[in-house]
């Protein structure tokens, strides 16, 4: 348990820690946990393309890769003239470099031939001058119409190339990693839910033991009449988890998949993107989740939800005693989505990506209604500004933003935050506060 938490662990349905429905019903927006609105960025980075789902290459030891003086983000990407809503059936993983973290520049499609119908999101790793990129291969090749199984693979074989400007160049080499066993994992076939999951794979050493893991984003199968949540049926389809597969070897492409290290089954069906930033010793776990893929009788937002443990496997305990870390104001409950926090000095930022904004409805679902001009017009499709959080024990406070597509190395000082301006200027106000925009 960790040391100074006024939170409760719960256990899990095949995971050692959960997220009860009790810790879910606790959700409520604070001024902790709220963003501010956000405006679209003066200048578009990337004019070309949607943008969506981004990370970071990174070293073994999770610090922001530094290679000749580039930093180097990998996006889920699709051509800017396409429906916003269809992105996901073609996404394109691309990548971009920068020398200062504030001008990104496209570098294309990372892969000629990735495997899988189309490729989601990611992690990617910088290991002796070799890049590693974690992806997932959506859909089966070969089939005449999509489909929706999920494969994590590695791809090896990467290299960055420096002389004259930036490029990442193979040959690439596709390996499929895991799939879903069906038992501590639920295949495609098994699901009762409305968005099946295996897919989002994370890579993460663990700082107290050298250890090499993948975390991705799964579900746990409960069985047809069981028990759980009363034999509520209809609440056991939503069973999200973060899944957990460990290298014996520390081999990136040699994974055994174990136990997974939280779930929410009865509570939410997605819990995406997972990813853990090491911190005073404890482990804060991150997932991104949204308001319509929460169980019945919960209600939540479009959000980054966090739990610490003080080791890798857990307990893990509730942020902030529900879960929810940071979520998009009520105004604007979809502007941004995708959560990727990493530590920065006494810090963690947060980067996400500007979604649906001036859209403030009950549901993102109802964007389809919308005219296509209107969902094109409403919809960001860049990264968004990223958020600066002061995470203590169990507690998280937003204090404030940067740019948009503004990623610091370690050890790059950071302007005063929005809160510390407040301060000094003698302006506490809550309104202000929300209205700083970015
Ligand atoms: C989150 C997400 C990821 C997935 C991607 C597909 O934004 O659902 O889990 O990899 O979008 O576009």
């Amino acid at each position: 348990m960790v040391p100074d938490s006024s939170g409760q662990a719960a256990s899990g349905y095949g995971a050692r820690s959960g997220w009860s429905r009790e810790h879910a019903g606790r959700i409520e927006r604070t001024t902790d946990n709220t963003a501010p609105i956000f405006y679209p960025p003066a200048t578009e980075q990337a004019p070309d393309v949607h943008v969506w789902d981004t990370w970071l290459l990174r070293d073994r030891d999770g610090t922001i890769a530094e290679v000749d003086g580039y930093r180097v983000a990998f996006s889920l990407t699709a051509p800017a003239d396409l429906l916003p809503g269809k992105r996901h059936d073609v996404a394109t993983i691309r990548y971009f470099y920068s020398t200062n973290g504030q001008t990104w520049h496209n570098g294309g499609p990372v892969f000629e031939e990735p495997l899988g119908q189309r490729t989601w999101a990611g992690s990617a790793l910088y290991d002796d001058g070799e890049i590693y990129v974690f992806y997932t291969a959506a859909g089966e090749q070969g089939a005449d119409e999509l489909t929706y199984t999920q494969r994590i693979v590695g791809a090896s074989g990467g290299r960055a190339v420096t002389t004259d400007g930036f490029r990442i160049e193979g040959p690439w080499t596709h390996h499929e990693l895991i799939r879903p066993d069906g038992e501590r994992y639920e295949r495609e076939d098994q699901s009762r839910g409305m968005i099946y999951t295996f897919r989002d794979p994370w890579f993460f050493e663990d700082p107290a033991t050298g250890e090499t893991y993948l975390l991705f984003e799964a579900n746990t199968p409960v069985p047809e009449g069981s028990d759980t949540c009363g034999g509520d049926a209809a609440q056991q389809a939503f069973n999200g988890s973060v899944g957990l597969a460990h290298s014996p070897t520390g081999d990136p492409l040699d994974w055994e998949p174990q136990d997974p290290l939280l779930d929410s089954v009865c509570v939410n069906q997605e819990l995406e993107r997972p990813h853990v930033v090491h911190r005073d010793g404890r482990y804060y776990l991150f997932v991104s989740s949204h308001m319509h893929t929460f169980a019945p009788g919960l209600a939540g937002y479009d959000a980054l939800y966090g739990f610490v443990a003080d080791s890798l496997r857990g307990e893990y305990v509730p942020l902030n005693d529900s879960g929810l870390v940071a979520t998009n104001p009520a105004n604007a409950p979809f502007q941004a989505y995708s959560w990727m926090a990493f530590p920065h000095r006494e810090e963690v930022l947060v980067q996400s990506f500007f979604n649906y904004y001036d859209f403030d409805a009950d549901s993102l679902d109802l964007v389809s209604e919308l005219s296509e001009d209107e969902q094109m017009r409403r919809f960001g499709g860049t990264l968004g500004p990223t958020l600066r959080l002061s995470v203590e024990g169990t507690r998280t406070k937003i204090l404030g933003t940067l740019d948009h597509w503004e990623i610091p190395l370690p050890d790059e000082d950071l302007p005063p935050t929005d809160r510390e301006l407040f301060r000094r200027t003698g302006d506490s106000g809550r309104e202000s506060y929300h209205g700083s925009g970015t």
